[in-house]
C-alpha cells in the first residue's frame, strides 16, 4: 500500500480556514458567561456550580470555572464536564462537596486536584491554582500553588485559558488575560508559548483534535512551532500510556476523518515509527467504516471498539515481522493487542481474499469472516477501495453469524459418534450447510451428520489405503 505524502496539507489548511470564518460575532467582548453556563448545564449542575463557589467563600477561597467548560459554554456547545480551579485549598473545598449522588472522590494530592465522578457521564474535577514547570520535554509536570492568572498561563491554547467566577459575588465574570475569547471569535488554535508543544507534545494531539472539532485553524506560528516541534522527534517523548489515551480520545470524535488525516499529513505517529503511516484514499476508508458501524450497530459485540478499528488504519503498511516494535509504541489492552496482532498477520491474504470474492455463498462470507475480530473485518472491508461494498458484511453479521446447528456434540454422540475432532468437523460443515439453507430441520441435520461421518470415515480409509 502507498502512504500518503509527508507535505502539511494546503488544501485542509485552506478549507478550515474558510470555514472558520464564520464569525462568532460578539464573543471578544464577552465579560459575563453566566447566562451561558446556565443555558449549557442541566439545573442540577449549574445548582452544584452555585454551591461550589459558595463553598470555596465560605473557605476563604475563590473558585473559578475554566478550560473546556467556558470555551463550550461560549460555543454553545453540550459539556457535562466541570472543570473547576480553586485559588486557596481546593483539597477542602472538594472534600466539603458531597452531592447526594456522588461516587468516590479521587484525590491527586501531588497535583492538588481532585476527581468527583457524578456518574458515568458528569465529571466535577477541582484543582487548586497553580503554576508548573517540566523537568523534561514530555514529561509530567511540577506543580506550585499560584494565582488563577498564573494557571491559565500553563494551559495549552488560548481559548482553553479563560476562567469564569463562580464566587457568589462575581459570578460568571470573564478573566482572558491571553485573548482566548478574541481566538474563539475567530476560531483560532494558538499557543501560549513557544515551548508549549516541546513541554507537552500531547498537544500536538490536541491541537489537531480542537482545530478539526471547531473547524478552527492554528495561527501560522503556532503552526510553526507544532512542525518544528515534530521535525526535532518531541512526538517520541510522550509516553506510550498517554499517547494512547490522546489517540484514544481523538479517534473517538464524533467526525474523526479531518484529524486522522491531519495526524497523517503533519508526520505526528510516524514521526514516532516510521511504519505507522494510512493508506491513500483514508478520507472514504473511515467514511465507509463510519457508515459500516452505523449499519451494523446492533449487531457488532459489545465490546467492538471504535477507537481501535480507527488505530488499525495506521497499521495498515506495517510489516508483519515488526508487529512488536509497532506495539511497544502504544499501551493497549491485551484485546486490543491482540486485535492489532491479527489485522498484521492476516491483512494482505484477506484482503485478497475480499478482493477477489464473487457473488460469495454465505457460507464462504461465514469462512473468511468468523475468523477474524469485527474491527478488522470492517476496516479490511472499507479498505478494499472504491468497491467497498457494505452487503457482503451486512449478509455476515446480520444472518451467518447468527446461524448454528441445532444439534450439538452431545447428540451426536447419542447418535453413536464417537468423541474426538470428527465431532467438531461435522458440527463445522452442519454450520456451513444450515447457513447456506441447505439443511432446514434437526432431522435434515441428522441426516446431514450421518453422510459427513461416512464421507470422513471413507476419507480416512482411503488415506490408510494410500
Ligand atoms: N490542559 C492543558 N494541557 C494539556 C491538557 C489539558 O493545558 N495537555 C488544560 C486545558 O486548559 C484544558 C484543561 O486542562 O482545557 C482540561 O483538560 P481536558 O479535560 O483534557 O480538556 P477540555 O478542555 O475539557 O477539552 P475536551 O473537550 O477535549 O475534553
Amino acid at each position: 500500500m502507498i502512504a500518503v505524502g509527508f507535505t502539511t496539507s494546503k488544501k485542509l489548511i485552506a478549507m478550515g480556514r474558510m470555514q472558520s470564518s464564520i464569525c462568532r460575532a460578539g464573543v471578544a467582548g464577552i465579560k459575563d458567561v453566566g447566562p451561558m453556563l446556565q443555558a449549557m448545564l442541566p439545573e442540577y449542575l449549574f445548582s452544584l456550580l452555585k454551591s461550589i463557589g459558595q463553598t470555596a467563600s465560605e473557605h476563604s477561597s475563590k473558585a473559578y470555572v475554566v478550560g473546556g467548560t467556558v470555551r463550550d459554554a461560549i460555543l454553545g456547545r453540550p459539556s457535562l464536564d466541570l472543570d473547576i480551579v480553586v485559588e486557596g485549598d481546593a483539597m477542602a473545598v472538594a472534600k466539603s462537596i458531597s452531592p447526594a449522588d456522588s461516587k468516590k472522590i479521587v484525590f491527586n494530592r501531588a497535583f492538588g486536584t481532585a476527581c468527583i465522578p457524578l456518574d458515568d457521564e458528569v465529571h466535577i474535577d477541582i484543582a487548586m491554582a497553580r503554576a508548573e514547570t517540566y523537568s523534561a520535554p514530555g514529561a509530567l509536570p511540577t506543580v506550585i500553588p499560584a494565582s488563577i492568572q498564573e494557571d491559565l498561563l500553563r494551559r495549552d491554547f488560548t481559548i482553553n485559558a479563560i476562567a469564569a467566577s463562580i464566587a457568589p459575588d462575581d459570578f460568571g465574570t470573564v478573566s482572558d488575560p491571553l485573548q482566548g475569547l478574541s481566538d474563539l471569535e475567530i476560531g483560532l488554535v494558538r499557543t501560549l508559548h513557544d515551548k508549549s508543544f516541546v513541554d507537552d507534545p500531547t498537544r500536538i494531539i490536541r491541537g489537531i483534535k480542537y482545530v478539526n472539532r471547531f473547524s478552527f485553524v492554528f495561527d501560522h506560528h503556532t503552526q510553526d512551532q507544532l512542525e518544528l516541534a515534530i521535525w526535532e522527534d518531541a512526538v517520541k517523548t510522550i509516553s506510550p500510556h498517554r499517547l494512547t489515551d490522546e489517540l484514544r480520545l481523538l479517534f473517538i470524535e464524533e467526525k474523526p476523518w479531518g484529524a486522522i488525516w491531519d495526524l497523517a499529513q503533519f508526520c505526528v505517529l510516524n514521526s514516532v515509527w516510521c511504519y505507522l503511516t494510512i493508506p491513500h484514499e483514508s478520507l472514504p476508508i473511515l467514511q465507509k467504516l463510519e457508515d459500516f458501524e452505523a449499519m451494523l450497530t446492533e449487531y457488532l459485540p459489545d465490546d467492538y471498539s471504535i477507537w481501535l478499528a480507527r488505530l488499525l488504519l495506521f497499521f495498515a503498511n506495517v510489516p508483519p515481522a515488526k508487529i512488536a516494535d509497532g506495539l511497544s509504541v502504544f499501551d493497549l489492552n491485551q484485546r486490543e493487542s491482540r486485535v492489532v496482532e491479527q489485522f498484521v498477520l492476516v491483512r494482505d491474504e484477506s484482503l485478497a481474499a475480499i478482493k477477489n470474492m464473487n457473488s460469495p455463498k454465505d457460507s464462504e462470507l461465514y469462512g473468511l469472516f468468523s475468523p477474524l475480530q469485527p474491527e478488522i473485518a470492517l476496516t479490511l472491508v472499507a479498505l478494499r477501495g472504491k468497491k467497498a461494498n457494505r452487503v457482503p458484511l451486512q449478509r455476515y453479521f446480520t444472518r451467518a453469524l447468527n446461524v448454528a446447528p441445532e444439534l450439538t456434540g452431545d447428540d451426536l454422540i447419542e447418535m453413536g459418534i464417537g468423541p474426538g475432532p470428527a465431532i467438531g468437523e461435522i458440527l463445522k460443515r452442519l454450520r456451513l450447510a444450515k447457513i447456506d439453507g441447505e439443511v432446514r430441520t434437526r432431522e435434515d441435520e441428522r441426516a446431514v451428520a450421518q453422510n459427513i461421518l461416512r464421507n470422513l470415515a471413507e476419507d480416512v480409509e482411503t488415506e490408510r489405503k494410500v
